[in-house]
């Protein structure tokens, strides 16, 4: 008998299922004495030892179904040591089940937070395998996580339909891209939708060069202005300032998202009228793209293959055009941020799109 736990856990994506759905028909397909415990909302099940059986046949039919049939839920890391309010200790109820089940190995799907605490439950003695899920594309160790198309895909249809709208009026539009450490979803959204403007939080702006940019294009009669803002972009001053002074800060003047933050401090400088669109979790919703199915599917049966093996302690990533195992240990606690000496920034800034930086 080969007992697999199985969990997903964090911010949800698309290909979740998609990717669950090809661990299972992978092991299937080669063993017909597998049996699949599913976690309910994450490590929350390891932890309560919540969780159903599952069959083959619960994994048939959600290639394209977005969302996740195990559901979610956000669980950090650094209160994993931490003793619920009943006292229990978490790592050893999670250590508790996954022997009481007497599983052979735990698959996980998860981004950053995810991965510390596989990685710590590998330390500890668990057979774990895991698969990068986020729309982020921030994982260490990946070129690319699943999600990531799809989020990058809705968030340009927004960008593009901003676009119809923003030639008729003499405007700018903020539309506000999910990514509050790192910037990739914004970054591709905003070459691919034609931004004119992109602030990313790898790449402080300068106000001054933000309203440059949109005045430019005034000049050369380009009446509108889009900017794709991350959802962490910061600008100059607020980078030079610590962590204590940024909080202070915050905490003096809140706005409800940073596009709002920007659009006030632009029109301080321009007296063009400016409109916020922030296209928020749809991001992460609905149906995974055809480039995510593929990319789950193909990590999904990778990672069937390593429990086949016996090889544990991985995540299963790409590095080209092929699937890599990474070690947990290497994985844990590192974000992958876009570069600012990338040569996709220098290739957009060609384009004349401007980061707000020059
Ligand atoms: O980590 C994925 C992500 O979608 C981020 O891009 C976003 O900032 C965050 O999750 C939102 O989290 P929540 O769903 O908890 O509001």
């Amino acid at each position: 008998m080969l007992r697999i736990g199985m969990l997903t856990s964090g911010g949800d994506c698309q290909a979740l299922n998609a990717a669950m759905r090809g661990v299972v028909k992978g092991l299937c397909s080669k063993r017909d004495d597998v049996e699949i415990y599913g976690f309910q909302d994450g490590y929350k099940g390891l932890i309560y030892s919540n969780f159903k059986m599952l069959t083959s046949r619960d994994f048939s039919g959600i290639l394209t179904l977005g969302g996740t049939i195990l559901g979610t839920s956000r669980q950090p890391f650094k209160l994993m040591r931490v003793p619920d309010e009943n006292g229990l200790d978490k790592v050893e109820a999670m250590k508790h089940t996954y022997h009481k089940l007497n599983l052979d190995c735990l698959v996980v799907l998860g981004g950053n937070g995810t991965h510390k605490t596989a990685n710590m439950l590998s330390e500890e003695g668990l057979n774990v395998i895991t698969l990068p899920k986020t729309i982020d594309n921030d994982l260490w160790g990946t070129d690319m996580t699943f999600g990531f198309q799809s989020a990058v895909d809705i968030a340009t249809d927004t960008i593009d339909k901003i676009h119809t709208t923003a030639t008729s009026h003499s405007r700018v539009f903020i539309i506000e891209v999910m990514g509050h450490k790192v910037g990739w979803v914004t970054l591709h959204a905003g070459i691919a939708g034609g931004a004119d403007i992109i602030l990313l939080p790898e790449i402080p702006y300068d106000i001054n060069a933000v309203v440059d940019a949109i005045e430019k294009r005034d000049k050369a009669g380009k009446k509108f202005t889009i900017i794709a803002v991350a959802e962490g972009a910061i600008s100059k001053g607020d980078a030079a300032l610590s962590k204590k002074e940024l909080k202070e800060k915050k905490e003096k003047k809140k706005y409800p998202s940073v596009a709002y933050e920007l659009a006030e401090r632009i029109q301080k400088k321009s007296d063009k009228e400016v409109r916020i669109t922030v296209p928020g979790h749809t991001q992460r919703g609905g149906s995974p793209c055809p480039y995510d199915r593929v990319l789950a599917t193909r990590l999904g049966a990778a990672a069937a293959q390593a429990i086949l093996e016996g090889k544990y302690g991985y995540m299963l990533g790409t590095k080209n055009q092929d699937i890599i195992r990474v070690p947990l240990k290497e994985v844990a606690g590192k974000l992958k941020y876009v570069d600012p000496n990338a040569s996709i920034i220098k290739e957009a800034k060609m384009t004349g799109i401007s980061f707000g930086d020059e």
